[in-house]
């Protein structure tokens, strides 16, 4: 039975080769940084450190915004990877049930995390989505798509449901305020909420300025 640290070096060397070099802000240092935040606040909060490893290097590489929608990918993928790389049934289950339930569904649509391991690893995607990477990443993502930078003609929307959040279309600043403006008060852990607040107020600034520059305000006044 292969140990604990030879299932995560080889899900590492896989997630690695999987996700290297995407260009829409899912590639292999976003899921190293989540894995690294992810660690920290396991420690803080008293979760499986291992469980929450293996959860946090698997959580994007079948992800739904990925592979056409289609969120069965997942769970399937998973069980099988870790079920050949030797995991027990137990952890195959655990991690399982964080990847399935990790994901932001819309702003109507309530992502509760029933353990701390799964409670970590989806306070750590969220941070990554939010600040100075996060803003970064939104750009990425909405390139990736061919959508505009911005939208002046439409308005953001507060989806209720996970197939409006999916099909939604309109610029990334849209984006913003469909989801990642959310975050901070959608946070689990209190580490993660203080680590929230400080890029919260960023992203403030940072639609101010756009806002100003993109209306002409900022230096005439
Ligand atoms: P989640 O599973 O909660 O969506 P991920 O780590 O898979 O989290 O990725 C979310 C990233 O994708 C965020 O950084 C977010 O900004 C970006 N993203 C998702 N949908 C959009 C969108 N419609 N426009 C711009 N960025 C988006
Ligand atoms: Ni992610």
């Amino acid at each position: 039975m292969p140990s604990p640290h030879e299932i995560l070096a080889r899900t590492e060397i896989f997630v690695r080769g999987r996700m290297h070099g995407d260009g829409s802000g899912h590639d292999w240092w976003h899921v190293d940084r989540v894995r690294r935040t992810a660690l920290r606040l396991a420690r803080e909060e008293g979760a499986d450190p291992y469980v929450v490893e293996l959860a946090a290097l698997l959580h994007d590489v079948w992800d739904h915004k990925l592979h056409a929608g289609d969120d069965s990918v997942a769970p399937r993928e998973i069980r099988r990877w870790l079920q050949e790389a030797g995991a027990e049934e137990p952890v195959v289950e655990q991690v399982c049930e964080i990847v399935a339930g990790v994901s932001f569904k819309g702003a109507g649509v309530a992502t509760p995390m029933r353990t701390p391991e799964g409670a970590v690893v989806q306070d750590a995607d969220r941070l990554d989505a939010i600040g100075a990477v996060g803003i970064a990443r939104a750009f990425a993502f909405g390139g990736s798509r061919g959508r505009p930078l911005h939208d002046p003609d439409t308005a953001p929307d507060l989806h209720a449901t996970f197939d409006a959040y999916r099909a939604g279309a309109g610029g990334t600043t849209h984006h913003f305020h469909e989801k990642l403006l959310l975050l901070r008060d959608r946070m689990n852990t209190a580490a993660a909420r203080r680590l929230a607040e400080g890029r919260h107020r960023f992203m403030e600034e940072f639609l101010r300025r756009f806002h100003d520059e993109w209306n002409g305000e900022d230096a005439w006044s």
